[in-house]
C-alpha cells in the first residue's frame, strides 16, 4: 500500500457503569467465594451496567471524553468504528447508536467489528490502515462491552469472569508522526467453539428451547482457553516488536488484555519482562473483552504511568481464537 499519512492518537477516554459487583457479592448469587475467584483470576470487583444503560451509551461517554482530550468536535470525525461483541442490538451497528448519540453529520460512516478479546488491536489496524491510505482522516475507535448482559448468572464457571466497561481513542492522519509502530493480528477458527455464544446467530435461532438451554450466553471451555492464550499473546507480543523495530527495552509499559491475572503473568514470564512493566487493573474491572487493553491504556496515562512520548505494546487473545498485539507511542 502507498502510504499517504502517519498516525496520530490525539486522546483517549474511558467509562465504566457505576454499579460495582464484588466477589463477595457473587457468592450470594453463585456457589463460589471471594477466595476462589481472587487466587484463580485475580478479579476483586466488576462495573454492572444498568438495565436501562446500553453499550452505545457507555461507548458514548467514553468517545466524550475521548474528544474532549484531543480537543475535537465530534463533527470533525470521519469514521466511527465500535469493536464490541456485546452490541446494543445484532443491527443496526452500535456505531450507528453511537453516532446518533453523538449527534455527529448524518453521513458519517459507522461499523461494528467483531473480534472478541481482539477487537481493539483489530480496530486499530483497520483504522490505521484507513488513515495510512487515505481514505478517512480522524477515527473514533472504541472498545465497549456489557457483557453482565449475555452471561448465564447460574454458571459460576463464567459469570465470575466478565464485566462492563468501555473506552475510545481518536486517531488522526499526520505528515509529521506516526503513532502506531507496529500491528499484529491472528485468528483461529478452528477453536471457534472453546469460547462463543451459540444462541441468535443463524445456528441457533432463539426459540424457547434455545433460551431453555440457555445458548444466549457466553460458554467457555476455561483450562483450553488458558493453554491457548499464554503462548497466543507472547507470539504475538513479539511478532508485534519485530515489525516495529523495536526493542523489549524501548517498551516503557505493557497492557495485556485483562482476563486473568495468571495468564498476564505467564505471558510477562515467556516475553522475559517483569511485572513491574506490566499494566493490571484486572482487580477493578474484570474481563470486559475489547475494552479491556484500551481502557487499561487510558487509566495508565490519567495515573501517569506513561508519559507523552513513551512506547507501549498493547497485546491481546480472545474468542474465534483471535490475537493481536501492538506497539504505540501516546
Ligand atoms: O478473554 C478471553 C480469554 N478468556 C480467558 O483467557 C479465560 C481463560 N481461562 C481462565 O481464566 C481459567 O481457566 C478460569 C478462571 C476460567 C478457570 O480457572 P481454572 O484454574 O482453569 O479452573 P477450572 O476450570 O479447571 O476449575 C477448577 C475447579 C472446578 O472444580 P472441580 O471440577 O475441580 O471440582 C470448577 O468447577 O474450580 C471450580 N470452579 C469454581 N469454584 C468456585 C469453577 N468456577 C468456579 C467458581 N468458584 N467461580
Amino acid at each position: 500500500m502507498n502510504k499517504k499519512n502517519g498516525v496520530k492518537i490525539l486522546g483517549t477516554g474511558s467509562y465504566f457503569p457505576k454499579k460495582v459487583l464484588t466477589n463477595v457479592d457473587l457468592e450470594k448469587i453463585v456457589d463460589t467465594s471471594d477466595e476462589w475467584i481472587s487466587t484463580r483470576t485475580g478479579i476483586k470487583e466488576r462495573r454492572i451496567a444498568e438495565e436501562n444503560e446500553y453499550t452505545s451509551d457507555i461507548a458514548y461517554k467514553a468517545s466524550i471524553e475521548a474528544l474532549k482530550t484531543a480537543e475535537i468536535s465530534p463533527k470533525q470525525i470521519d469514521l466511527i468504528l465500535v469493536a464490541t461483541i456485546s452490541p446494543d442490538m445484532l443491527f443496526p451497528s452500535t456505531a450507528c447508536f453511537l453516532q446518533k448519540k453523538l449527534g455527529s453529520k448524518l453521513s458519517t460512516p459507522a461499523f461494528d467489528l467483531s473480534a472478541a478479546c481482539s477487537g481493539f488491536i483489530y480496530g486499530l489496524t483497520v483504522a490505521r490502515a484507513f488513515i495510512e491510505s487515505g481514505l478517512y482522516k480522524t477515527i473514533l475507535l472504541v472498545g465497549a462491552e456489557e457483557l453482565s448482559k449475555f452471561v448465564d448468572w447460574t454458571d459460576r464457571n463464567t459469570c465470575v469472569l466478565f464485566g462492563d466497561g468501555a473506552g475510545a481513542m481518536i486517531l488522526s492522519a499526520s505528515k509529521e508522526e506516526d503513532d502506531i509502530l507496529s500491528t499484529y493480528l491472528e485468528a483461529e477458527g478452528a477453536y471457534s467453539d472453546l469460547l462463543f455464544l451459540p444462541g441468535g446467530g443463524t445456528v441457533n435461532p432463539v426459540t424457547t428451547k434455545t433460551m431453555d438451554e440457555k445458548l444466549h450466553a457466553i460458554k467457555m471451555q476455561g483450562k483450553e482457553v488458558f493453554k491457548a492464550a499464554v503462548p497466543k499473546m507472547a507470539i504475538a507480543a513479539k511478532k508485534a516488536l519485530e515489525l516495529s523495530g523495536k526493542q523489549l527495552e524501548d517498551i516503557k509499559l505493557f497492557i495485556p488484555h485483562q482476563a486473568n491475572i495468571r495468564i498476564i503473568e505467564a505471558v510477562a514470564k515467556k516475553l522475559g519482562i517483569s511485572m513491574d512493566r506490566v499494566f493490571v487493573n484486572i482487580h477493578k474491572t474484570g474481563n470486559i473483552s475489547s475494552a479491556t487493553t484500551i481502557t487499561a491504556l487510558d487509566e495508565a496515562i490519567k495515573v501517569n504511568k506513561v508519559q507523552k512520548g513513551d512506547i507501549i505494546e498493547l497485546v491481546a487473545f480472545g474468542g474465534g481464537f483471535t490475537s493481536g498485539a501492538a506497539i504505540i507511542r501516546i
